[in-house]
């Protein structure tokens, strides 16, 4: 049955009284389709990333140990603790563009004795006209030591990226001995037990450069593939069996790279079909953003469905990049792994030092329920996704200087969305207006997608209309609800966001969730995100 014959014969058996009256349908629909599931999702789809970029890694994370500032060796503990909340499952380090740059034995052993280099982000002229800081001048107080022991307070795995633009295929094998060597073993496992800690760290995943096409070295995709042959060869794995993630296309709006992705598979492939096992992943990045980048927190109405609109091209990049792999690897052994991507703005930031650091609002809030949703809606063709990036810059979930910190409404959202996590993906239906802007353009006016865990179906929805609420008709196909809570993010002005006057200006609500049967009634708030998570009979 078609679903706008089944919404309306729904409707029409209630008129007549043969079945418990649906709620108010004059909005449209979101069906839930039990019995199409999709894939799991696993933990690592809510990844992140932290770049020596600005004030992610020093004050964001790093205040150092003899800081007034809470600190867990050195590591801001207000950030700790909310990784721990959000049960982080793995950090992408040291970059970004930054780890084409990035000798990582200039990072280990005593910290006073490490050098001081010239950060890569010294390129661009805002951080260049700004304040000495570590920003500019690299002094390695955090390295491989300082960002294991990160992951390991946060509960979370390392995600490194190695150096493929300026640095040899021995610099990295001796960077996976020092991480993976076992205790006591060879002179790099005993340098990292100078460091802290005699026992491996098993980092499994490895990004092989970063952006290769860009920073990362200016290649065109077959002599990267060349390169990532060279890199990946016979690396020592110590039994562990690594994950090794090839830089892929930085996607745009108009232009999403497929190029990049079939000249990497045509190049690897030269080898033979083998090297398909070489290959965990590939990357792929892709930022939204409005014309000229504009303001976080002053927009217009039009710039608000506009950056939803890009947000939602996630969607279609994830699905064209997955055919053009699956010309290569017909069995789809290799997934994606979306390890850059967020909502990006010029500012204001929070400190001029702090490249990109500006406070996302409300509707860096629905880019994020969008993007979620979008990873949950492929299950599958994803292995992990992390958002760029994690404290002071670009789609950031927190702001942090000196002794201020707030968490953004980006974090709330993830907080909100874990409730996903390790639950089987299901097919979603949302039918409701479309919504009208600008000249001719045109979103959507309901999406989201959902989720079961046993007994328990965790539906999230995004409704971008800026003052319009959706009272849809909520169908389980297959399922009957029992009772059931919600978790609702909006604000009355779509400008809302969290700074550290203001922390808790935007946070999600709990609110009464009258759910039962196999269909219910459900008003969706505008310019909301809202999780449904319902107990099935
Ligand atoms: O996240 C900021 C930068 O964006 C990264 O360094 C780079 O990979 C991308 O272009």
């Amino acid at each position: 049955m078609k679903r706008r014959d089944f919404l309306s014969s729904t409707l029409a058996l209630a008129a007549a009284g043969l079945t418990p009256r649906p709620g108010r349908a004059e909005d449209g629909v979101v069906e839930v389709l039990i019995d199409e599931p999709i894939g799991d999702i696993p933990p690592e789809f809510h990844g992140h990333f932290t770049e020596h970029l600005g004030g992610v890694i020093y004050d964001g994370i790093w205040v150092g140990e003899n800081s007034k500032i809470p600190n867990v060796g050195g590591i801001r503990k207000a950030l700790v603790d909310c990784m721990q909340r959000l049960k982080a499952p793995v950090v992408r380090w040291p970059g970004g563009c930054f780890a084409d740059s990035y000798n990582w034995r200039d990072g280990i052993g005593p910290r006073a004795q490490r050098p001081a280099r010239t950060n890569f982000w010294t390129v661009d002229p805002e951080l260049w006209k700004a304040a000495d800081g570590p920003q500019k001048y690299e002094p390695n107080t955090f390295g491989t030591p300082e960002f294991m022991r990160f992951c390991q307070l946060c509960g979370s795995k390392p995600y490194l990226a190695a150096n493929l633009r300026s640095l040899t295929p021995t610099d990295f094998d001796q960077w996976v001995e020092y991480c993976n060597s076992p205790a006591g073993s060879t002179t790099l496992a005993k340098t990292r037990a100078a460091d802290g800690s005699a026992e491996p760290h098993g980092v499994m995943y490895w990004g092989i450069g970063n952006e290769s096409w860009g920073c990362g070295g200016d290649f065109q995709p077959q002599e990267y593939a060349v390169e990532f042959r060279r890199f990946t060869a016979w690396v020592p794995n110590y039994g562990l069996r690594l994950r090794f993630v090839a830089s892929g296309p930085g996607a745009e709006i108009n232009d999403p790279k497929v190029e990049w992705t079939r000249g990497l598979f045509e190049g690897l492939l030269a080898k033979g079909q083998s090297m398909l096992n070489r290959l965990y992943g590939l990357s792929l990045h892709y930022y939204c953003w409005t014309a000229g980048k504009g303001s976080s927190v002053d927009f217009t109405v039009d710039d608000w469905y506009q950056l939803l609109w890009q947000a939602d091209v996630m969607d279609s990049l994830i699905e064209k990049h997955w055919l053009a792999m699956g010309e290569f690897d017909k069995g789809h052994k290799v997934k994606l792994v979306v390890d850059e991507w967020g909502a990006w703005h010029r500012g204001p930031a929070i400190d001029p030092r702090y490249l990109f650091s500006y406070p996302p609002s409300l509707r860096d809030a629905l880019v994020t329920g969008i993007t979620l949703d979008i990873f949950n809606r492929h299950a599958g063709k994803l292995a992990m996704a992390n958002v760029a990036q994690l404290v002071n810059c670009i789609h950031t979930l927190f702001l942090a200087r000196e002794d201020q910190f707030a968490a953004t409404p980006v974090f709330h959202v993830f907080d909100m969305y874990k409730a996903h996590l390790g639950g089987q993906s299901l097919r979603v239906v949302a039918d409701a207006p479309a919504i009208s802007y600008g000249s001719s353009k045109s979103l959507w006016g309901l999406a989201g997608s959902a989720s079961l865990h046993g007994k328990t179906l965790v539906v999230t929805v995004v409704n971008p209309h800026v003052s319009d609420e959706r009272a849809v008709e909520v169908a389980l196909r297959g399922a009957t609800a029992q009772s059931g809570r919600a978790t609702v993010l909006t604000a009355s002005d779509i400008h809302t966001h969290n700074d550290f006057e203001h922390p808790d200006a935007l946070e999600p609500r709990e609110e009464p969730a009258n759910v039962a049967g196999s269909s219910f009634a459900w008003t969706f708030k505008p310019a909301s995100v809202t999780k449904l998570e319902i107990a099935l009979g």
